[in-house]
């Protein structure tokens, strides 16, 4: 492989490279923007295309939702401003899909023709495009550490339920001291102790509390319920 081609990958748990970027919202330096929040930071192939434009109506459309759940949501492309303008107005002004009209972006869309921004959390994938981003999705903490990563290719529009669920399921992680098991979702129960410490594990198995289960020494749950979660993570 040419040097040239090599491109660095953040991974999970490194500080989100840091950048300063010209968007449909003004200009912004990220991460720092934006600490004390979660942010989703997601790239889109580009403007003016059908998935493109099914996933940012859907974005928009459950900003309010994300919001609650103390995040915001970033947008690149290696499109420019103008373009990201006029596309957004036309989404605005007349698509309608799946129920959703009028919709308006009111996130920031970077603009990115350099592709510097997209190189920097390799977003530029050369075996699927050397020209555009793939569908990168990163979440960061409110201390700007990236907690999770999803990838998906250009044909296939991502599942924005599974993108809320992933956010909800590291904020659980954090602020219960728990891990989530397969397919979980909020009201389900969580895992205890996240893995690592099997010894409380085996003390909890031979404990009678009922809100704990083992499957065996080194796999308990216990419940959540999802009041308790919502009350605990949701804003007003
Ligand atoms: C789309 O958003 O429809 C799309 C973009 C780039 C390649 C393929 C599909």
């Amino acid at each position: 492989m040419e040097e040239d081609q090599v491109i660095a990958m953040p991974r999970i748990g490194d500080m989100a490279p840091e950048f300063k970027a010209v968007t449909t919202q003004g200009e912004i330096n990220f991460p720092n923007d934006f600490r004390g929040n979660w942010v989703i930071f997601f790239s889109h192939p580009a403007d003016f295309t059908p998935v493109c434009t099914s996933e940012f109506m859907t974005f928009a459309s459950m900003e309010d939702k994300f919001a609650k759940a103390n995040c915001k949501l970033v947008g690149l492309s290696v499109d420019g401003l103008h373009s990201h303008i006029a596309w957004l107005r036309t989404i605005k002004e007349k698509i309608e899909y799946k129920g959703m009209k009028n919709v308006e972006v009111k996130f920031p869309l970077i603009e990115d023709i350099s592709m510097n921004v997209a190189k920097k959390y390799g977003m530029i994938q050369p075996q699927e495009s050397t020209t555009t981003a793939v569908r990168a999705v990163f979440f960061i903490d409110p201390k700007g550490v990236i907690r999770s990563i999803i990838y998906y290719p250009l044909s296939l529009g991502r599942n924005f339920d599974e993108l809320y669920r992933v956010l909800i399921a590291l904020q659980t992680a954090d602020e219960f001291g728990v891990a989530t098991p397969a397919d979980w979702r909020p009201g389900d129960d969580v895992i205890v102790p996240p893995a690592g410490s099997c010894g409380v594990a085996k003390e909890r198995m031979e404990n009678k509390n009922e809100d704990v289960k083992c499957y065996d020494w080194f796999f308990c749950t216990k419940k959540l319920d999802k009041e308790t979660l919502e009350k605990k993570l949701l804003k007003k």
